[in-house]
């Protein structure tokens, strides 16, 4: 399915409204150019879980913890050079546990773990225009009702 939004505010909101039907063990693989707003929707999804704290990338550590109803892993992998150094730092073990993870960059790792969301962020028209691609199931989709465009 395909959503757009038009601000960065409506991404997060996007966000939001996606990670409320998410719960412990999913995952969220996020794609897009850099700059495309991943990391607005995965602030979006933490929210929805109570995470108030600031989200900084991170893309130097791979993965920034964050404590809300439930664990939200935030993961950017961007710098990873070798798709073993996931394994290697033992980031594995965050994906299908007791919290959600959001993972920036996930083909940097050729991460796809079955079950998975995928969120593509496309830029639109103008500066402020995203479309964003969802696979996932018809009750989350059901959830981005506001944003479709197809
Ligand atoms: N509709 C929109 N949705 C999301 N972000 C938007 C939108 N319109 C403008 N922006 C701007 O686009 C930028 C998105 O930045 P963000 O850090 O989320 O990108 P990213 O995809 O995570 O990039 P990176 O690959 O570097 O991590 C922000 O500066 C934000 O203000
Ligand atoms: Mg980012």
């Amino acid at each position: 399915m395909m959503y757009q939004t038009n601000s960065e505010q409506e991404t997060f909101d996007f966000g939001a409204a996606l990670g409320a039907g998410l719960q412990a063990g999913d995952c969220v693989l996020l794609t897009g150019d850099l700059g495309a707003g991943k990391s607005v929707v995965a602030r979006g999804v933490a929210s929805a879980h109570g995470v108030t704290e600031a989200m900084p990338s991170p893309t130097f550590v791979l993965m920034i913890p964050h404590e809300g109803d439930l664990p939200v892993y935030h993961f950017d992998l961007y710098r990873l050079e070798d798709p073993d150094e996931f394994y290697q730092a033992g980031l594995q073990e965050y994906l299908g546990g007791d919290g959600i993870a959001v993972i920036e960059w996930p083909e940097c790792a050729n991460i796809a773990p079955p079950g998975a969301v995928r969120v593509e962020v496309l830029r639109g028209e103008g500066d402020d225009q995203r479309r964003i691609r969802v696979k996932a199931p018809e009750n989350l989709q059901n959830r981005l009702a506001p944003w479709r465009i197809d």
